[in-house]
């Protein structure tokens, strides 16, 4: 045997173990103590068992502009790809036991490195961050280094699934990268993000706040609204990622892949003609259409915390992935306000990017009235999600199954913004405005002068809904291709679903349009 290439071998596998095992086992142990996952552990739950190919194990920063020169092998981060259900991904997962998982210009040169070989390849991009932020060492290097990261973000934007997830500290400008992203993820209780941390809100508005408070993955689920998932813990957070992987194209040239749950497409539900409530102004719960009519009676929500009054997220149809935007009645009405309108309008514009057909469920009484919206932006906000189904190319079905009022009305992918094919339950109320308001406004003389002013409220309010606010006259004037019974509703849209399979759009040729941000 040749000495020299068994030192050789040696020599690798030396180097190659003094970068796995960079951040020591008293580091590891720590981050298990805090009932974190070490960056390894978790690339090997993500992806399909034995699958991950790891590139730069030997790559070592310049080491540190100041101080006493410091290298680290593999620079803090592990990135490579793999396998999610057979399909390739790629991931890169920051060593938190390796100087915090901080993010130097070696570290960044590394997830470019996947980035571009990523968008080259057309397959998404996971990243899973657990950093202490720009390395401080390296000054305007590790600022040089973020910059090229949302660059990369920002071009794979709409091309390749991007998917960020937050499991330990992410501070400072590094909360922009996953910003970008289209899902994050967050794990509950060892996660946080936010611009500026607990010293610096202390020092410059002397609030006294927890980084959980301000941060914390709650706080982002519920009130920001910029995290999509949250998680109890890592090992449910990676599998939560492989299951949002599923419903997904690898790129936006892609459809997502067909899946068979063996639900039949004729199945019927004769208990969603009993769904709606003789009461138009008693509620219901939206999920219970949703998990009847979806294959497997699987839903995976997006945002599921944040503005409550509008249901998005990814399910099946006949195999296919659908996105899902759903009014929400049981919450507040259902009324569109500024937070559902942009958690709708994002997750329509992530739909339309990756080929994946647009179903809505239609029960909205209008728009959020009120100085608060108003002055907060509804004119801005819900122009998004009128811009966002406008826009989208996608095939797009919708179905009014009661209130369908006003502008709410039109925005909600009405055939007016050309979606493909809108049906309605019989049960639909499609009108300007609300029964009662539209009755008090054009009545409001007679009403006034009648001996029994209750009486004749209702009485033309009565002869209103008989004559206005039904789905006919919309289904006379061909606004809705069909008033469908309720318990058919799952058959219907996968019919239509497969008719729509070979849709074609051809835009005029721009640089890009401008969505009112
Ligand atoms: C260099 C860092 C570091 C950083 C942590 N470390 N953050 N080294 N640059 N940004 C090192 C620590 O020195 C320590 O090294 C090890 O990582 C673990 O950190 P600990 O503090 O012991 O861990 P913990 O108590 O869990 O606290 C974690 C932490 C804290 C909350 C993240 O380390 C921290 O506050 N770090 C600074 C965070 C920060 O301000 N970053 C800059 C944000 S601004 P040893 O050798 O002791 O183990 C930013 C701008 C981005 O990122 C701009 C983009 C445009």
């Amino acid at each position: 045997m040749d000495c020299r290439y068994s030192s050789t071998l040696e020599a690798l596998e030396q180097l190659r173990a003094e970068s796995i095992s960079a951040g020591g086992e008293q580091k590891i142990n720590n981050q298990h103590g805090k009932g974190k996952l070490s960056a390894r552990e978790r690339i090997d739950l993500l992806l399909d068992d034995g699958t991950f190919e790891e590139f730069d194990v030997l790559k070592k920063g310049r080491g540190v502009v100041t101080g006493e020169q410091k290298t680290f092998p593999g620079d803090g981060v592990i990135t490579g790809h793999g396998t999610i259900d057979g399909r390739e991904v790629f991931v890169f997962s920051q060593d938190f036991t390796v100087v915090g998982g901080s993010l130097g210009e070696a570290h960044a040169q590394k997830i470019c490195k996947i980035m571009d070989l990523a968008l080259s390849v057309g397959a998404p991009i996971i990243g899973l961050n657990d950093s202490g932020g720009a390395r401080i060492q390296e000054g305007v290097d590790s600022l040089a280094a973020y910059g090229e990261i949302f660059h990369r973000n920002v071009r794979a934007s709409g091309v390749v699934p991007q998917i960020s997830c937050i499991m330990g500290p992410c501070a400072g400008g590094a909360v922009y990268s996953p910003a970008i992203t289209d899902f994050v993820f967050m794990v509950q209780e060892s996660s946080y993000m936010f611009v500026t941390g607990p010293n610096v809100v202390k020092t410059v508005t002397h609030q006294d706040i927890t980084s959980e408070a301000l941060g914390g993955a709650e706080v982002h689920a519920k009130k920001s609204g910029v995290t999509h998932f949250t998680v109890p813990n890592d090992v449910l957070c990676l599998r939560e990622i492989r299951r949002l992987i599923s419903y997904l194209p690898s790129n936006n040239k892609q459809r997502a892949p067909l899946l068979d749950l063996s639900d039949p497409i004729d199945r019927i539900d004769p208990a969603l003609d009993y769904l709606i409530p003789e009461n138009p102004n008693q509620t219901y719960d939206m999920n219970v259409l949703i998990y009847s009519i979806l294959d497997g009676a699987e839903f995976m929500e997006v945002q599921s915390q944040f503005a409550r009054n509008i249901i998005c997220g990814l399910g099946r149809l006949g195999g296919q992935t659908i996105g899902l935007v759903a009014n929400q009645p049981a919450v507040l009405a259902g009324v569109l306000d500024n937070d559902a309108s942009m958690k709708a309008g994002r997750f329509v514009r992530f739909c339309d990017a990756f080929n994946i057909p647009l179903i809505t469920l239609v029960d909205v009484p209008g728009f959020m009235p009120g100085p608060d919206q108003e002055h907060d932006g509804i004119i801005r906000h819900g122009a998004k999600l009128l811009y966002a189904f406008t826009e989208a190319t996608v095939p797009r079905i919708s179905v009014i199954v009661r209130k369908a009022y006003g502008g709410a009305y039109l925005v909600m992918n009405s055939k007016h913004i050309h979606c493909d094919v809108n049906y309605a339950w019989p049960t639909a109320e499609i009108a300007v405005m609300g029964l009662k308001g539209a009755t008090e406004v054009i009545h409001r003389k007679e009403i006034q002068a009648a001996e029994d002013p209750e009486a004749m409220l209702q009485a033309k309010m009565d002869h209103y809904r008989r004559t206005t606010v039904n789905p006919f006259l919309a289904a006379q004037r061909g606004y809705l291709d069909d008033v469908i019974f309720p318990r058919d509703t799952r058959h219907r849209l996968i019919r239509t679903l497969q008719m729509l399979e070979g849709k074609e759009k051809i835009l005029p040729a721009r640089k890009h349009g401008n969505i009112p941000l």
